[in-house]
């Protein structure tokens, strides 16, 4: 038998720097990049837009099942039935939206297959919750990362700002406590670290400090892809 491609999970809380991290691991190894939350996204733009209940399991996770979505590596785009909804999906809407579809366990299973198959050569970097825990449970490396909600709310407002929207801090930092709360207690795969995650609280450190670290990790778990990248963006499978 072929070994699996080698996996890196990188898991947490919203705001703890997992997606930025995660690209730039991806681009540094030269490996492929899976960013779940946003398949989580997907499932509850496409419910809202098609009125489907937040509630009704059946329905939503049949729309997980069927979704047509193309992640766009060139320019970092999603297109979610030929339509690019890049923007759609990171609004607060969506993101509450996809906390509570993500709460569902038929959701996750009808999304668990499809996130395997991100796995290939040379390797993977896979950005979520659960990715150490439910999904990649055989990956050599598992990094969690956390930050201080106040940290974690300056550093989505600052995005959220450079991006032209305008949103208040205090309401920020309200609304991801609320969804850290409403991640870490659904009973299907809580947010908590693996018990064989490296816990990295990032919330004194640089992004390239993060990265550095999460680098000599991999190093160590899989010596053969060490510096073997191309210093690029990562890349992503289509589907
Ligand atoms: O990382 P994100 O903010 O894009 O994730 C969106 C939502 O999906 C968030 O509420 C957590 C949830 N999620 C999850 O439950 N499991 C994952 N593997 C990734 C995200």
């Amino acid at each position: 038998m072929t070994e699996p491609a080698p996996v890196i999970a990188i898991d947490g809380p919203g705001g703890a720097g997992k997606g930025t991290a995660s690209r730039l691991v991806a681009g540094r190894l030269g490996w492929h990049l899976l960013d779940s939350g946003a398949l989580y996204r997907l499932v509850a733009l496409a419910a809202l837009r098609a009125g489907v209940p937040l509630d009704d399991p059946g329905r939503l996770a049949a729309l997980a099942r069927g979704l047509d979505i193309e992640f766009l590596t060139a320019d970092d785009r999603v297109l979610l039935a030929g339509e690019d909804v890049t923007a759609a999906i990171r609004d607060e809407a969506c993101s509450q939206a996809a906390s509570q579809v993500a709460a569902i366990p038929a959701v996750r299973s009808a999304l668990a297959e499809r996130q395997r198959a991100f796995r290939r050569p040379p390797g993977l970097v896979a950005d979520g919750r659960d990715m150490g825990t439910v999904i990649f449970p055989d990956a050599g490396l598992k990094v969690f990362l956390t930050a201080s909600v106040e940290e974690r709310a300056r550093r989505r407002y600052k995005q959220l700002k450079e991006k032209g929207i305008d949103v208040s801090l205090p309401a920020l930092s309200r609304e991801l406590a609320e969804r850290d709360r409403r991640d870490a207690e659904r009973e299907v795969a809580p947010l908590r670290p693996s018990p064989d995650a490296r816990v990295l609280d990032t919330t004194q450190m640089t992004i390239d400090a993060v990265v550095a670290r999460i680098l000599e990790w991999a190093a160590t778990a899989y010596p053969a892809a060490a510096g073997t990248g191309t210093g690029g963006d990562g890349t992503r499978p289509e589907r």
